[in-house]
């Protein structure tokens, strides 16, 4: 197995030595138009003269020994090194892109004909459309790129405030026109604040993009006032709702206290009046006591506010007569309440 490859190499090489006695590198080479062009030969053995043809023409040929002819000052070429003149540098000069093509070395005798390829390609202009834009902020705004006269298809891409733009943001287009492309892209975006806006054209052959720059002013939106209005209306919503809360809390504790008090307050004078009902007989001491009681309650005036003691009496009578209906039913047989009223005087005037 071994030896089947080294007699393969071997094979190879015999071969490479007996129709490869002279090479041309590189197989193809892709410049930019009014660039250089170069190619080496490499001659393995004797020769005399060689040619170099573009596109059939001859253009230079080179004398072993002796000077280089040229048709024109276009075209040159050297050793590659002076004392070694197996190698052979031809050199195409600010290339056009009519030399594009096959460009071939020829060696007199039994060499024969090498050939490579030459791709030409061609950086034309670039323009963005659109001059300075002024717009509104959150707008949306356009720009147009136009790429003439490009071979091949140039790229296109777009530079916002110097970074590069997502490519979801435009699109381009390409027509081929005569020998050459003319190439536009539009961009779309919302205007968010003063930019610079780049268009940049580019091919494999360019170290750097070609390109054209705008400027994007945009005038500041007035602040919006509705958010604003928005959230204050909402906080003092609810803010007033905290205060409506707090004030029925309050109010509520307020009534209970109120309430709880006016209740002790009854218990209190509930047991006074049981201890003094407890200490005396019931008559006109205890009457005044409960017609205090009464009067409290809101359900008339006070004794002493009274200055007629018909009245007075009246008043005294009735509560009175209530009062011994209740403590002495057991006692007292009235049934109604004029009938006691009416009793009860006759028993406490005697
Ligand atoms: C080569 O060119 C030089 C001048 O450039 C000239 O003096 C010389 O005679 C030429 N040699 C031959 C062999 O033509
Ligand atoms: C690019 O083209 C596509 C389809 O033609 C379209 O939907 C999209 O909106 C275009 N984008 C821009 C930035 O023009
Ligand atoms: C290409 O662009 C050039 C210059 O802008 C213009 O003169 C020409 O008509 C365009 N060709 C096409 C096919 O659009
Ligand atoms: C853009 O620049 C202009 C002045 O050139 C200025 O008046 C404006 O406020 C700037 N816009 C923003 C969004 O900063």
């Amino acid at each position: 197995m071994k030896m089947d490859i080294i007699s393969w190499i071997w094979l190879l090489l015999c071969v490479s030595r007996v129709t490869g006695k002279f090479q041309v590198e590189p197989l193809h080479s892709t410049v930019l138009k009014g660039s250089d062009a170069r190619f080496n030969a490499t001659v393995e053995g004797p020769w005399e003269v060689m040619t170099w043809n573009i596109r059939g023409f001859l253009v230079l040929t080179v004398p072993r020994s002796g000077n280089i002819s040229s048709s024109s000052e276009q075209f040159s070429a050297s050793f590659c090194s002076a004392d070694d003149t197996s190698c052979v540098a031809f050199t195409i000069h600010d290339t056009s892109r009519s030399q594009a093509g096959l460009i071939t070395c020829t060696l007199q005798g039994e060499y024969g004909s090498k050939s490579a390829n030459l791709h030409v390609q061609e950086s034309g202009t670039v323009k963005i459309k659109e001059g300075i834009m002024k717009v509104d902020q959150d707008e949306e705004v356009e720009f147009n790129c136009e790429a003439s006269a490009w071979f091949p298809q140039p790229v296109i891409t777009w530079n916002l405030n110097g970074h590069s733009v997502e490519s979801s943001l435009y699109n381009s287009s390409h027509v081929a026109h005569e020998d050459s492309f003319n190439s536009s892209s539009l961009l779309k975006f919302r205007a968010v604040k003063n930019s610079t806006i780049a268009c940049l054209v580019t091919l494999q052959t360019m170290t750097k993009p070609l390109s054209s720059s705008v400027f994007l002013v945009v005038v500041p939106k007035p602040p919006d006032w509705t958010v604003l209005i928005v959230v204050v209306c909402f906080f003092g919503g609810c803010a007033l709702l905290v205060l409506f809360i707090l004030g029925v809390i309050f109010c509520y504790r307020r009534k209970k206290e109120k309430e709880s008090n006016y209740q002790d307050e009854m218990t209190k004078r509930v047991r006074t009046l049981s201890q003094l009902s407890g200490m005396k007989s019931p008559g006109q001491e205890q009457g005044q006591d409960n017609a205090g009681y009464a009067a409290d309650g809101q359900t008339s005036v006070a004794p002493s506010d009274l200055t007629d003691s018909d009245y007075r009496f009246n008043y005294y009578e009735i509560l009175d007569a209530v009062y011994h209906r209740t403590e002495n039913d057991s006692k007292t047989s009235y049934i109604d309440m004029d009938e006691g009223f009416r009793k009860h005087r006759h028993a406490t005037t005697v």
